[in-house]
């Protein structure tokens, strides 16, 4: 039992993606991946590649740790392209039973297959860090080009204090210079992660732990963010913010530069995996085209490019469908109602309630429980802003395992574990038109 589109190992756990990247014209994403268990470990590169962004196939392991910087774990990081060669960057972990004594630096290796590397040792070791940063908490390197210099991205804790991002600048990827504290204030979170960065959308995305609750945000012990804003004297400055993701699962997304795609762990930490018994834990979400509109964040999955139908919507929709994409497009909403994976006893929901769509997985079958504490988390339930407009494009990409809903832009993901047997889809809605279109 394994998901159609969506990236999981061979076996046992994964999670970030890392290094996505189009490298001799096929997409290439590496993943934070423990070949021997089930749950976290030290940590290895897998690594999977694509020509549609849908059929993934393996490759062999790229990074494997026990090495003098990397001893531990090879955390997650970028890929670049120079010289045509393709690089990683990536976190060295040295683990010490004393957490203040855990070291992470960031690392680089190479290769010009794109599928063997060689490692090349350290790059920013923590004695180029700030004073005030901490050496145990200082990863996730994110590597983009800015004109003639490459710029580096990585997150960062405050000693006694929280997260920032701290930018370093380099002439040829191997010596790099500190340059500043991106953000003028520190995270409200204990500590960000995996940061990156798209010059041409002016989008800066990261992570943040422990993020106080505000509205429909951050309900995830460890959570999603982007803002669009600019770079002055290398500060980022904020013009528009959100959620990334409005769901359950969705954690360390990373976009591939150029086609701006993005792609996230579909996922969470510190929750059980009901797909430990098919002998994977965790996946990828599908990925989704980005785009800034107006200062905004909006997404669209990536969808197969065969249309099955497009047809007229009534008022009621209903389908056997376990796996399958759609778009629905309507005009004068005034009433939603979705169900996915619904049998005798369950049902996962996504419905418009009182100007907010409402998700709900209470019902959805085996049950994913986490350390959140807050009213909607313990009922299984997320809620995503509703944009009063005229005319909405919702899309819904159901995979084995995992439902993600994308409304104006905006989007829902998270994983579901019904039955065999679950697998009716019942819309409906209230619309002036409306069109459903199936892709296959
Ligand atoms: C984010 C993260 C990263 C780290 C990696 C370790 O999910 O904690 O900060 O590099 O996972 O696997």
């Amino acid at each position: 039992m394994r998901p159609k589109y969506h990236i999981t190992a061979k076996s046992n756990w994964i999670n970030d993606p890392n290094g996505v990247v189009k490298f001799n014209g096929r997409y290439h994403v590496f993943y934070q991946y423990h070949p021997y268990s089930l749950v976290w470990g030290p940590m290895h590169w897998g690594h999977v590649v694509s020509d549609d962004l849908l059929h993934w196939e393996h490759l062999p392991i790229a990074l494997t740790p026990g090495d003098e910087f990397d001893k531990d774990g090879c955390f997650s990081g970028s890929a670049i392209i120079k010289d045509e060669k393709l690089y990683l960057i990536y976190t060295g972990f040295i683990y010490n039973d004393d957490p203040e004594k855990i070291i992470q630096q960031q690392c680089i290796a190479y290769s010009e297959d794109g599928i063997h590397f060689t490692k090349g040792g350290l790059i920013i070791g923590k004695n180029n860090l700030p004073k005030d940063f901490a050496p145990n908490d200082f990863r996730d390197p994110s590597v983009y080009l800015d004109g003639d210099k490459y710029v580096m991205l990585v997150a960062s804790r405050r000693k006694n204090g929280r997260g920032n991002i701290l930018k370093y600048e380099s002439k040829d990827l191997l010596k790099w210079k500190f340059v500043s504290e991106v953000l003028p204030i520190d995270s409200s979170g204990t500590m960000i992660e995996c940061p990156d960065y798209v010059k041409d959308l002016n989008l800066l995305i990261y992570c943040e732990q422990n993020q106080p609750v505000e509205g429909y945000m951050h309900h995830n012990l460890h959570s999603n963010f982007w803002r669009t804003g600019e770079f002055i004297f290398n500060q980022f400055f904020t013009r528009k913010r959100g959620m990334i993701d409005y769901g359950f699962d969705f954690y360390a997304p990373q976009i591939i530069k150029g086609d701006n795609i993005m792609i996230a762990w579909m996922n969470m930490w510190e929750r059980n995996n009901p797909s430990e018994k098919y002998g994977f834990a965790g996946s990828m979400t599908i990925p989704r085209k980005l785009e800034v509109v107006d200062n905004e964040l909006i997404q669209t999955p990536v969808l197969p490019k065969d249309i099955e139908f497009s047809r007229h919507l009534n008022e009621e929709y209903e389908e056997y469908v376990k796996v399958g994409f759609y778009k629905i497009e309507v005009n004068n909403l005034t009433s939603f109602s979705l169900e996915m994976r619904k049998g005798e006893k369950h049902a996962t929901s996504f419905e418009l309630i009182n100007k907010k769509w409402v998700f709900s997985r209470a019902n959805s079958g085996e049950e994913i429980v986490g350390k959140e504490t807050d009213e909607d988390s313990l009922k299984g339930i997320r809620k995503m802003p509703y944009k009063d407009i005229n005319n909405h494009v919702i899309y819904i990409v159901l995979d084995e395992f995992s439902v993600e809903l994308f409304v104006d832009g905006k989007s829902l993901t998270s994983q579901i574990y019904p039955d065999e047997q679950d697998d009716l889809l019942k819309l409906k809605v209230s619309c002036l038109e409306g069109t459903i279109t199936k892709y296959k």
